[in-house]
């Protein structure tokens, strides 16, 4: 498969066509950005991992029932994916409190919630991805009630997934963020899922295995992706 024509690029990825009108090669960059860009550094061989590693998780969502824009690994950098119409959201599950949830709320990194939380935010870089809720969607028509529900439905059983495949890698999974996609009247689960995009603690050591590394200077980032991209090869 062919990469024909850049249509988007974004802080970690590019998505080119393909001669299949229906499918898009997605290439995943060393670049690493923080706090909505004004921190940028490279992850060095960060692409390589994150392709790796999300089309990992892909097909184990897939395995336990869950629809995603993955249809395989091209090579190092690149996947093959459906081409979808990406929702306006970015949709925020947590098991524990960390980042913006302990700014706003005043709460203790790891803070135990009684249950999962979800938050939409809005996916516009301009405006930070401001927080919003369910009356704005519906009010600006970013999604009908009914894809609010599904997605709500899709992020809860996705962290349900996810949840015990990273405790058996013994690694607990805090958050992470979801986009999905709109398709043929259905919506998918798209973008990626890698230590960009959620906060992985180890078991035991509750060692951060993720982009919060970069975020906040905490050193081996590249050891850090490396890890845990040898404990999702090996389930
Ligand atoms: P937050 O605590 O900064 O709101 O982040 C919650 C989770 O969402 C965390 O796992 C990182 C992920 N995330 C992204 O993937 N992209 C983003 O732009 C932001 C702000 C967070």
């Amino acid at each position: 498969m062919q990469k024909l024509e850049k249509i988007y690029e974004g802080k970690a990825k590019i998505l080119y066509t393909t001669e299949d009108p229906s499918l898009l090669i997605q290439y995943f960059k060393d670049d690493a950005t923080a706090f909505n860009a004004q921190k940028k550094g490279t992850i060095e061989q960060k692409g390589v991992m994150n392709n790796r590693i999300a089309a990992r998780i892909f097909e184990h969502l897939k395995d336990n029932g869950i629809a995603t824009h993955f249809v395989e690994c091209l090579n190092d950098r690149e996947m093959l994916v459906k081409r979808v119409a990406i929702v306006p959201l970015e949709v925020i599950v947590r098991n524990r409190a960390a980042g913006s949830l302990c700014r706003l709320l005043g709460l203790a990194e790891g803070a135990t919630l009684a249950c999962p939380t979800l938050e939409f935010c809005y996916k516009d870089d301009a405006l930070g991805d401001p927080q919003i809720n369910e009356y704005h969607i519906r009010a600006l028509r970013y999604a009908t009630d009914d894809e609010v529900k599904y997605i709500k439905d899709m992020a809860f059983r996705i962290n349900d997934i996810l949840k015990k495949f990273f405790l058996g890698l013994k690694i607990e999974l805090i958050d992470f963020k979801l986009e999905f996609g709109r398709v043929n009247d259905r919506i998918i689960l798209a973008d990626e899922i890698s230590p960009d995009t959620c906060r992985l603690w180890e078991v035991g050591t509750g060692n951060k295995l993720d982009k919060d590394r970069f975020r906040r200077d905490l050193g081996n980032i590249e050891g850090a992706y490396q890890e845990v991209l040898r404990r999702v090869s090996s389930h």
